[in-house]
């Protein structure tokens, strides 16, 4: 909920670290993220308001900019980098570990090197003058790698899904083009370009066994999602992945 020049959201396990992030990013003078300004007298915690423009639904046609698909990797390296220097104590980190679940394949194997945000959607970038200026919504912040960041980015604006999967605004990108184009503006180094589609493919296995979790554990809104089809959903994603996969390599 916005109120004046701030907004108030929920709380939840992971607060405790979102805040620590948003203080550290704060602390280096980051720019391009809210302020953390404690919490309300309902227990809500308030953030700073960024004024710009933010996608919402349906997606408005410039999502399918390239040239604002470089101004978006360009803010992500900016966080990434800003984060990288902030190590947070283990307890933080404790409530956002993923569960381990039967039948889940592990994690890719390398080290995370800092704090990803994750959650690289159209509706948490605010643009000003065509240009992502700031990252909004941190709550699925957690250790993470270059690679991961810079997947989950193509994943909701490359996008890596099949046609039928996407929104009107980029049904017709070249998502295998838009990928070389993020890592480009990103700076994404050679072993990571290597480690893009190995690592898009183990995420999204993964987050069909997560998402399925969630739907039996939490219910609600995750109970919906599940419902209304996202596991096939994400099952369509993984043939994409297997189809444009080396497309994708080459390109990178
Ligand atoms: N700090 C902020 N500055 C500007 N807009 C915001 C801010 N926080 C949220 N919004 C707006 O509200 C929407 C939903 O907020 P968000 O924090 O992403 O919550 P959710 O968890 O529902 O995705 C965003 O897409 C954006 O339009
Ligand atoms: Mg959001």
């Amino acid at each position: 909920m916005r109120v004046g020049d701030t907004v108030r959201r929920p709380l939840g396990p992971h607060s405790p670290l979102v805040h620590a992030v948003l203080a550290h990013l704060e602390a280096v003078g980051f720019a391009g993220s809210p302020r953390f300004r404690g919490l309300d007298g309902r227990g809500r915690e308030v953030l700073t308001f960024i004024e710009g423009e933010v996608a919402g639904r349906p997606h408005p046609p410039w999502l399918a900019d390239d040239s604002r698909l470089a101004s978006v990797a360009r803010l992500l390296r900016a966080y990434d980098d800003a984060v990288a220097g902030f190590a947070p104590p283990a307890h933080l980190l404790e409530p956002v570990a993923p569960p381990e679940l039967p039948g889940m394949p592990p994690e890719p194997d390398a080290a995370p090197e800092l704090i990803g945000h994750l959650d690289i959607t159209p509706e948490n970038v605010v643009f000003r003058g065509g240009e992502a200026v700031a990252l909004i919504d941190f709550d699925l912040v957690r250790p993470a790698t270059r690679v991961d960041e810079v997947v989950n980015l193509c994943l909701h604006w490359a996008p890596l899904a099949p046609e039928r999967d996407r929104s009107d605004a980029l049904r017709r990108v070249d998502a295998v083009v838009r990928t070389r184009l993020v890592a480009d503006a990103y700076g994404l180094d050679g072993a990571g370009r290597a480690r893009l589609v190995p690592t898009a493919v183990r995420r999204t296995e993964r987050s069909w066994h997560l998402m399925r979790h969630r739907a039996q554990t939490l219910g609600g809104g995750w109970a919906r999602m599940w419902d209304d089809g996202v596991g096939e959903k994400i099952q369509r994603r993984l043939a994409w992945l297997e189809a444009e996969g080396e497309r994708i390599s080459a390109a990178l």
